[in-house]
């Protein structure tokens, strides 16, 4: 299935992700609409993708589009959205992060669909997995094919992937400590990277397998009674680094939930 029009409010590095997964071979839209913001990025893809058009205005992105994206920083998002009229009955997708479902519904002010969605930026190359909330099956088509769409059935749900979602940086910081350690122990900067990009690479494919085993069953396959793996998750979780993880979640979780505004 393809979408006749899609529109994005926000022209920024999600909207060239998901443009480029959208329009890959075979593409999935007739036309997609951008507003002119980050006219580079806007250029970039119009140059790239005929189907691309640059609209004049936020409001001509809604009115050429069935299936509008709202992909704008949160603190701008209420000034932007309220200044939009929006068709009845037209299926909005709100990207933006750490805000109320309620309040988006507010901001529009009209009888539309509203689906929330996390999509991440490997949906330009179609393998990302996106959170979207509440079930929809035409958003979940769609992000299907942009990698692997999961359905939230309650608001909890969604707030708990988004928290989870927040450990990208945090996966390339232990990547960047490991190899600053061994830089600072004397290995080539150079050399650490070039054995710890494929180390984590074959790990989050023995991860992502179609057994689904058990991340803890992984790690004890990988924890040779009284060996050096072992050691380390043990050291580590004993001077708290595993806590240190839990808090930082339990952390975001309340931003997300509005706890501690
Ligand atoms: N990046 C991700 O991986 C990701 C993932 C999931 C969700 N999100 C969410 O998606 C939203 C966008 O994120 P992003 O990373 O793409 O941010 P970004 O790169 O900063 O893009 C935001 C875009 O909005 C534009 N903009 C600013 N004011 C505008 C206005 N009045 N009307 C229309 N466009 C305007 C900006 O243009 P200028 O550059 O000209 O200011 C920029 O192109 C955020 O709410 C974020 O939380 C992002």
């Amino acid at each position: 299935m393809t979408i006749n029009s899609i529109g994005f409010v926000g022209t920024g590095a999600i909207t060239e992700a998901m443009v480029r997964g959208l329009l890959a071979e075979p593409a999935y839209a007739s036309e997609i609409h951008v507003s002119p913001r980050s006219a580079h990025i806007a250029a970039t893809l119009a140059a790239e993708f005929a189907s691309v058009r640059i609209a004049g205005d936020n409001q001509t992105v809604v009115d050429r589009s069935d299936m509008v994206f709202l992909a704008i920083r949160p603190q701008i998002a209420e000034e932007v959205v309220r200044a939009l009229s929006f068709r009845t009955g037209q299926t909005i997708v709100s990207l933006v992060a750490a805000t109320e479902r309620q309040a988006v519904l507010d901001w529009i002010g009209a009888d539309i669909n509203l689906v929330q969605a996390i999509p991440l930026p490997f949906v330009a190359q179609r393998q990302g997995v996106t959170a979207i909330y509440p079930a929809n099956a035409t958003i979940a088509a769609l992000f299907d094919t942009l990698g692997t769409a999961v359905q939230c059935q309650s608001r909890k749900e969604y707030d708990l992937l988004a928290a989870a979602s927040a450990v990208m940086s945090t996966y390339f910081g232990v990547m960047e400590s490991i190899t600053g350690w061994l830089e600072k122990s004397g290995l080539e900067r150079a050399k650490g990277q070039a054995y710890i990009a494929p180390l984590f690479a074959s790990l989050a494919q023995k991860a992502n397998n179609p057994c689904n085993e058990p991340f803890s069953a992984l790690s004890r396959e990988f924890a040779t009674k009284g060996g050096l793996n072992e050691q380390v998750l043990s050291d580590f979780d004993r001077k708290g680094g595993l806590a240190a993880l839990t808090a930082a979640l339990d952390g975001v979780l309340a931003r997300i939930e509005g706890r501690n505004s």
